[in-house]
Order: C-alpha cells, then structure tokens, then sequence
C-alpha cells in the first residue's frame, strides 16, 4: 500500500523534512523512503516544477540497527542518481535515534510523519496489573483476555490514551502548520478490546505458555507476571485521542483485514493437504511472530524454551487458521496539523 497519495500533496516546499518513525532495519527500511521520494517527485512533475531537497530522518530505538541501514545508503544514493539524474534532490539522510513518545526533532522543521507497524507498541507495559498486595491480576494470560478482569482493561486502554496522546503533542510541535502524518498500525474493528481479530494471537500464545506450565517447564508465576507492552485500538478510540489533543484534523481513517499470515506463500503451492496447508500457515504466522515478540519473552522466561514455545504456538496457530476465519485489523490514520 502508498503510504502518501499524490493527490494530497499541496504545494511542494523548497526543503521537506520528512520522518519514518519505527523505521527498524532491512531491506523495507529504504523501500518505504523510496515511494515517499517517487510520489512528490511526481507530483513536483505534473505541476511543472522541480523536486524539493528531502530531509529524509530515519527513527527508531537506541538499540536500533543503524550502522545496517548506513551501510545500505550509498547503493541507494546511486539508485536515485541513476534514476532521477544528478540535478534531483539532493537526498539527505539521516538516523534519529530515540523514543517517538518523546519529542525527535526541531520544533517546526517536518512536512510529513509516516509510521507503520510500530505504534501498536506502548512506551512500557501499564502500571495496576497487580494488586495492592503484589498479586498478579492478568493470571495466566499475557495480553487482554476474555478472562481478563475489567481493571487490567481499563490499565491498557488508558496507558494507549496517555502514550498516543503525548505521541500528538510531541509530533505538534515539530510538524509545521498543513504538513501530513500517515500512520497504520495494529488495531481492533469493535469497542470490546477483547474480540478475537484483537488479541486472538497472544491467546494462543499464553495457551502456549500454560500447556508448557502444566508440562512442569515453565513457572505459572512467570506466566502471571508477563504482560505485553501491546495494544490495538479501535477506530472511535483514536478519533477521541486526537480530538482530546487538538493540534490534528483527521482526514481519513480506515481499517484494513489482513490475513494472519499475509496471504499466499510460495511454500504453500507444494502443500497438497488442507492439513498440509494449516501446518504451513502456522509456520508461517509463528515465524513471523517469533521475530516480532522473541526478544522480550526470552528477557522474561529464558531463551531455552523459545524453540519448544514457538513449535507448540506453531500447531496451535495451524489448527485454529483452519477452523477460523480470523484476520488482524489494520488501521490506517491520515493526520493534517491545524494552521
Ligand atoms: C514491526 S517493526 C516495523 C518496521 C517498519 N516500520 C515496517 O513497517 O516494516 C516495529 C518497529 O517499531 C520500533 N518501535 C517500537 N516502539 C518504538 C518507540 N517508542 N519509538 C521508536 N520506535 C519504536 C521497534 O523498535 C521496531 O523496529
């Protein structure tokens, strides 16, 4: 999908400053700051007039790979010559390291703000998941449940609100007045955060876990005091948060369904079972999810039982995809800062 659609470019400033917050490191990291430099490049075109300099800043965690994506930029910075001549851009890279629930840049110097797949991710997993006498409340599960009680509810939904409304002030201040942001995330489609196209995938991943407790290899108590730092919003909940906030216009807001193991694999063509297939699509989902989640499960339960956790979720994925037609929702905000 575009992530910016030419038709709502205005009038292209001299320099943009243009932001991918989340942008991680691989090969995607680039591919997205591509599309975003060919859409205004084109739009520059059709109005008769030359591209802008792009200020192209690249965010993610301290811990983020940057020295991965330097290393891919002088391969890109030849692409774009080769591409666009050598009178284009210029192209200016940059790597801004840090949390986005916190402010990046200088105030005023950003015409537009991507972010994909990242904001679903809190700033720390919510305070008041135990009681007063230290007694975990989430028992059992590692991210809304329907079992989950309503205070622990209330403990998600609210540290969204406070993340993702201190997300707004801080972009407020340092995107300038009719700049953009485009922004698409994990989310739910109903106002019950506990619905299955919501959380279904920790479930299975807590089953997981607990088929392990039962088999004596991991301690219920780890299990209990393990919560994802995670949470999928609905439609109405951001539309309330960026009102709250004020310096934003909602100019379009969808959700998306997307298949849990994003649709047709290669491996799956050889598959000629409906078994086979189920056992192929949990592969899939599982694998995807271990890259995902693996690094903050191992910090908590140890790395010995990753590959005995991920190939009993694997089954457990496989044989629900086969009976459910469950899909993860994706929601995609279009943002415009006030004047
Ligand atoms: C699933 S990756 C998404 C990568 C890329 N944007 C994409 O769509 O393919 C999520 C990224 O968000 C980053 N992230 C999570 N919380 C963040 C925060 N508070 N500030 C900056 N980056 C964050 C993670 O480090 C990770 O690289």
């Amino acid at each position: 999908m575009k992530c910016l659609d030419e038709s709502n470019i205005d009038c292209p400033a001299e320099s943009m400053g243009i932001a991918d917050l989340g942008c991680s490191s691989g090969p995607n990291t680039l591919l997205l700051i591509s599309d975003i430099i060919d859409t205004i490049d084109a739009k520059c075109r059709s109005l008769g007039s030359s591209s802008p300099e792009f200020r192209l800043f690249l965010n993610d965690l301290f811990n983020n790979d940057f020295n991965d994506i330097f290393a891919s930029l002088p391969a890109f910075y030849n692409r774009i010559r080769e591409e666009k001549g050598t009178e284009f851009g210029p192209c200016l890279i940059s790597g801004v390291p840090g949390s986005f629930y916190g402010r990046l840049f200088p105030r005023n110097s950003l015409h537009f703000v991507h972010s994909s797949s990242s904001l679903h991710w809190l700033s720390q997993v919510p305070p008041g998941l135990e009681s007063n006498a230290g007694t975990a409340l989430n028992k059992g599960k590692i991210y809304l449940s329907k079992s989950s009680p309503q205070c622990v509810l209330e403990a998600y939904s609210k540290q969204f609100q406070e993340d993702f409304s201190l997300f707004l002030r801080c972009r407020s201040e340092e995107i300038v007045a009719g700049g953009r942001m485009v922004l698409s995330f994990m989310g739910r489609s109903s106002e019950d955060p506990t619905t299955e196209d919501s959380c279904y995938q920790w479930e299975l991943l807590a089953l997981a876990l607990m088929t392990m407790v039962y088999e004596g290899l991991v301690e219920e108590e780890k299990v209990d005091s393990f919560n994802a730092p995670y949470y999928a919003p609905c439609p109405e909940e951001l539309k309330v948060e960026v009102e709250k906030e004020g310096s934003f216009i909602v100019e379009r807001l969808e959700a998306f369904q997307v298949d849990w193991d994003g649709g047709m694999m290669e491996e799956y063509r050889t598959c000629d079972t409906l078994e086979g297939l189920s056992r192929a699509r949990g592969r899939q989902v599982a694998k995807t999810i271990r890259a995902v989640v693996e690094s903050m499960l191992e910090s908590h339960f140890g790395t010995e039982i990753m590959d005995d956790l991920f190939q009993r979720y694997q089954e457990m994925v496989g044989h629900y995809l086969a009976k459910s037609p469950t899909k993860y929702i994706n929601l995609v905000i279009s943002l415009m800062k006030r004047a």
